[in-house]
């Protein structure tokens, strides 16, 4: 028998949280944002939750090619455009529309040869300075891209740093809107932080909005709201067993470091999920996680294989009990994934994308 850990995704609740996405903003498109193999759900088995979206946006060739060979004839976007020169023959090839963010894309497309002009989102680094060119030098860009026979239409994109906190999008929308305000096309600018804080205010959906974390069920605004808060539903579960019981008397020690002692007597759980399975190591001695469906804790260190959790909530549970780590339990019981990577230091985006290749996957709804 193999280890019981156990990963399944929820394409209904993909669906679902789309739906809460398109709320948001109603008479805007929806790119549905699959990169990093959907955030860690694999693209093939979200993509039943998905195809209600007017597009698919990610970074890798290959990704794009899995999408088509799904059956998808609509838009795909390249967020970061092409790495080189050939990538375009493969745009060309299967119609993909790509950013431009760089000199360099826009000397590979001027020698580029294609019978079928390309459908390009010219990227403004509007503040995060990561990729881009700066709103000084948009507009250069865009008279260039324009004139390229190779070239169809172009739309108009940028990226927020700071939509799911104090900062906010002012300053870059008032900078987006500064530099392409005389120009045509469509335009692309929010993300889901942008989406589900800003999706009323009609210079931020725009034409096209980037939908990533929130289709996945994840809050990016957490902890300042939960995912129920957005109506978002969680779209991975991942569910162990317990596979060892020790009662602990005053004193006793928990795991690698000794980093828990017991006040008094104290029934634990051993959970067959470490960190080679994707749970972070960081998530120390208090984590929540359901046993029976139950909210209970951690308990000491996570291991490579395993990790402890209190029993005193779920006296009953023994070997076998199920033990789950984020999402769903069997009795309909949530543990949001966002609470865990709190928990942990991080965000509910690294975990999902994180799972390991060791663990198992299932799709059901
Ligand atoms: C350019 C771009 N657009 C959209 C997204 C989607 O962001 P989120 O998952 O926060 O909606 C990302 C993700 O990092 C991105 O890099």
């Amino acid at each position: 028998m193999p280890r019981p850990i156990l990963a399944t995704i929820h394409p209904a609740a993909v669906h679902h949280n789309l739906e809460s996405a398109r709320r948001a903003a109603p008479d805007a498109r929806v790119w549905a944002v699959v990169k990093a193999n959907a955030y860690g759900h694999g693209i093939e088995r979200v993509f039943e939750g998905l195809r209600a979206a007017d597009g698919f946006a990610l970074l890798d060739l290959a990704e794009a090619e899995r999408v088509r060979a799904l059956g998808w004839r609509g838009p795909i976007l390249l967020l970061e455009g092409v790495f080189e020169p050939r990538d375009l023959e493969l745009c060309s090839r299967l119609g993909l529309w790509h950013a431009v963010h760089c000199d360099a894309q826009i000397d590979w497309l001027a020698a580029h040869k294609t019978q079928v002009p390309h459908r390009v989102f010219l990227k403004m680094n509007s503040g995060m300075n990561r990729l881009g060119f700066t709103p000084e030098r948009y507009r250069s860009a865009w008279a260039r891209l324009n004139a390229l026979p190779q070239v169809d239409e172009i739309s108009c994109m940028t990226h927020f740093s700071d939509a799911d906190g104090p900062r906010g999008i002012a300053h870059q929308v008032q900078a987006f809107q500064a530099a392409t305000q005389d120009l045509p096309g469509e335009r692309c600018i929010a993300n889901s932080a942008a989406l589900l804080r800003h999706g009323g205010d009609a210079q931020v959906r725009l034409d096209w909005v980037r939908a990533g974390i929130v289709l996945y069920g994840s809050a990016p605004d957490h902890p300042e709201r939960r995912a129920a808060d957005w109506d978002l539903q969680p779209t991975m579960t991942l569910a162990s067993r317990i596979i060892g019981v020790q009662q602990l008397q005053a004193g006793d020690t928990v795991g690698y470091g000794s980093r828990f002692t017991a006040q008094g007597p104290l029934g634990i759980g051993i959970v067959a999920c470490g960190y080679a399975d994707g749970y972070p190591r960081h998530c120390d001695t208090g984590t929540p996680v359901l046993v029976n469906g139950v909210r209970t804790r951690t308990i000491g260190r996570v291991s490579m294989d395993m990790l402890a959790v209190d029993l005193t909530p779920v006296p009953g549970a023994g070997l076998g009990a199920e033990v789950t780590l984020w999402g769903r339990a069997a009795n309909g019981a949530v543990l949001p994934i966002d609470e865990v990577a709190q928990a942990g230091g991080t965000i509910g985006y690294e975990l999902m994308c994180a799972l390991a290749p060791r663990v198992p996957v299932v799709v059901q709804d």
